[in-house]
């Protein structure tokens, strides 16, 4: 079976240090998916139950067995996520080229073991049919617009970019309705995952995985807490003949990889932003990528786009220091440009785009539980922004 997963990206050749940087960046991925196990049961069960035995008597009889029991049945299923990362692991292995001799491997965050966990809820929300509610709202409504814009017929001749694709759910949802598609990512968590999803899983509900076990708040039942899900709810093996052609993935900073894009052929009828925006230094320098690498000639090339303004990096800009001198300190990578959303409107027509399609305060969530007492739920944006 050819493998349709990820690709190396047509980056430049790298230095030794970046090569190095870059291996480190790699083998503490894949380490942060091996300790998984160990660092849930350390972080999560164990001084629960130490917090139990500091109680008093009657509050820990109280408490007994249900507690207990919810914290071995939650060691349990910490036990079969486990299992399932280490396989992820294994082929992330081999198929990025890792030392096979752990000790060369660098050691895993913190940081790093809570994106290993953040990102079992996303494949909960990308290859589960729990999932598929809240890709309904984001992956539905995109996949609508640009079944709108181009006929069946045409579609095996449309090139369509996923920057930030995740999981790859979307970009290959929009491979299965017969666009060449290409996700784009550079985060080793997702590039691993999404590669055993799209290429190594062989049936529907082959695998289970308990994405709600790491929250202790906002609990409505143990049982929620403990529920199950089954992955991949549609499985890419079946598709992959029909795909293998016109699906793919690059490995990289999509802002190094499609600022390069020269040659008309190789630009892209239509980008698709999700949840990609706000990842930005400096949103400014997306808007312009996405527009030169977007179809020259006029009307072609489209911009889809759907989520919040939730700014990544605007926590560090907050915390950056300012010298005696009154200059802030922070290096050029901690730069944050926040617009808000009309200005950014205004930002996106000034740089080249016309909107067809422009819709605000769209409900929606992120890998949220839908059976938790509380989640985060964004007013979204969504448009469909034509270059000119
Ligand atoms: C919030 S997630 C959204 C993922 C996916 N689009 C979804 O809706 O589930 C943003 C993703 O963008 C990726 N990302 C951020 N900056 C990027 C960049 N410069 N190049 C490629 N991927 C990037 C992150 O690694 C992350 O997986």
């Amino acid at each position: 079976m050819e493998s349709i997963g990820v690709r190396d990206s047509p980056v430049e050749a790298r230095t030794e240090s970046e090569d190095i940087l870059e291996q480190r960046a790699l083998t503490s991925t894949l380490n942060s998916l091996l300790v998984y196990g160990k660092a849930a049961h350390y972080n999560l069960t164990k001084p629960r139950l130490a917090a139990l035995s500091r109680l008093p008597e009657r509050h820990q009889e109280l408490l007994t067995p249900f507690y207990t029991d919810h914290l071995a049945a939650i060691d349990r299923a910490i036990d079969i996520n486990a299992e399932f990362l280490r396989l992820v692991a294994r082929y992330g292995v081999n198929e990025f080229e890792a030392p096979q001799d752990l000790r060369e491997w660098e050691g895993a965050t913190s940081f790093q073991v809570d994106q290993t966990r953040s990102s079992v809820k996303q494949i909960y929300r990308d290859w589960s049919a729990e999932g598929a509610t809240e890709r309904e709202i984001c992956y539905g409504r995109i996949i609508r617009a640009l079944n709108k814009l181009y006929i069946p017929e045409r579609r095996s001749q449309v090139r369509v970019l996923v920057p930030g694709a995740g999981l790859g759910r979307l970009a290959y949802d929009i491979a299965c309705e017969g666009y060449v598609s290409q996700g784009n990512e550079f985060s080793y968590h997702m590039l691993i995952l999404s590669n055993f999803l799209l290429n190594h899983t062989t049936s529907e509900q082959q695998f289970t995985i308990y994405p709600f076990l790491h929250s202790f708040s906002h609990v409505s039942t143990a049982a929620n807490q403990l529920r199950a899900i089954r992955i991949p709810d549609k499985c890419p093996a079946t598709f992959h003949t029909s795909t293998a052609t016109n699906f793919s993935f690059t490995a990289g900073s999509f802002t190094d990889i499609y600022s390069k894009v020269q040659d008309e052929a190789d630009r892209w009828d239509v980008i698709t932003t999700v949840f990609f925006l706000d990842t930005a230094h400096n949103v400014l320098e997306y808007i312009d990528v996405i527009y030169q690498a977007l179809k020259n000639s006029e009307g072609t090339g489209y911009w889809i786009n759907f989520g919040p303004l939730l700014y990544h990096f605007e926590e560090e800009q907050n915390s950056s220091s300012i010298s005696s001198a009154g200059m802030a300190t922070d290096s050029p990578n901690g730069i944050s440009i926040e617009l808000p959303l009309d200005y950014l409107i205004s930002t996106v027509e000034k740089c080249g785009f016309e909107f067809e399609i422009l819709e605000t305060g769209i409900k929606s969530t992120y890998a949220a539980d839908e059976r938790a007492m509380g989640n985060w739920v964004f007013d979204s944006v969504f448009w469909v922004a034509r270059k000119k």
